[in-house]
């Protein structure tokens, strides 16, 4: 069934691309206000686009037509933020985050979180996830009423117990034990069902081919 964005009313269109564009890892984000006010919130239109820089993306919407939400505005301010994943353990907390506080609310404190400090930007980062980019602005894209907002990774903490070898960069990702946002506003899925599809030179899939 064809469906033409050119045509279709923007929620229609938002609809279409969130349940089918799955599972999505969520960045929840952690921000400071000028002030040192600290806001945290789950972002799903996100992923990691670059390694040299390391080059991460969040698709911020507007809280109300022209007006910022917090983190998105908080990261125009002070050009720094956190991006923590987030592991099943601590969805109930991930979601409760994403409640329309107002601004100035401290979404850790509210929903019991624990605050680390970070290494080289002032917002902290969030002690029951188990990954945390430090990044500094690297672009900010307006579309729309969203604004893309891209990030340069200046450092990432990843859980002791996640490390399999620190000196060759090996980490433990079924451990990690990430979600990630699936359709509508409250399906997750979990990364534990996993499959291993080794990949193939052409040497490899010309023996396949010649074999069937
Ligand atoms: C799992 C999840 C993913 C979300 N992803 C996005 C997103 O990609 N973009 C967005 O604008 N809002 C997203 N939201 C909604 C924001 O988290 C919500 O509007 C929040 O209140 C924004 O907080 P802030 O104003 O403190 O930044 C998501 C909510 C949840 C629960």
């Amino acid at each position: 069934m064809l469906f033409d964005f050119e045509t279709l009313p923007p929620q229609d269109r938002y609809k279409l691309v969130v349940s089918s564009v799955v599972p999505r890892p969520i960045a929840w984000v952690v921000t400071q206000d000028a002030q040192g006010v600290t806001n945290a919130a789950p972002y799903s239109f996100f992923n990691a686009f670059s390694s040299d820089p390391v080059v991460v993306g969040i698709g911020c919407g507007a809280r109300a037509p022209g007006a910022l939400k917090d983190t998105c505005a908080n990261i125009k301010e002070t050009g720094e933020f956190v991006v923590c994943l987030v592991p099943e353990q601590a969805i109930h907390q991930m979601n409760a985050t994403a409640v329309d506080f107002e601004h100035g609310v401290d979404e850790i404190a509210e929903a019991g979180l624990t605050r680390l400090p970070s290494a080289k930007v002032k917002p902290p980062r969030i002690a029951e996830s188990p990954v945390a980019l430090e990044c500094v602005t690297f672009q900010l894209v307006p579309a729309g009423e969203h604004t893309i907002v891209l990030g340069r990774v200046v450092a990432v903490h990843i859980q002791d117990d996640c490390v399999l070898d620190q000196a060759k960069c090996y980490v433990d990702t079924p451990k990690l034990n990430l979600v990630g946002r699936m359709h509508g506003r409250g399906w997750y899925a979990r990364t534990t069902d996993r499959i291993e599809v080794p990949r193939l030179t052409v040497a490899e899939w010309e023996a396949r081919k010649a074999a069937e």
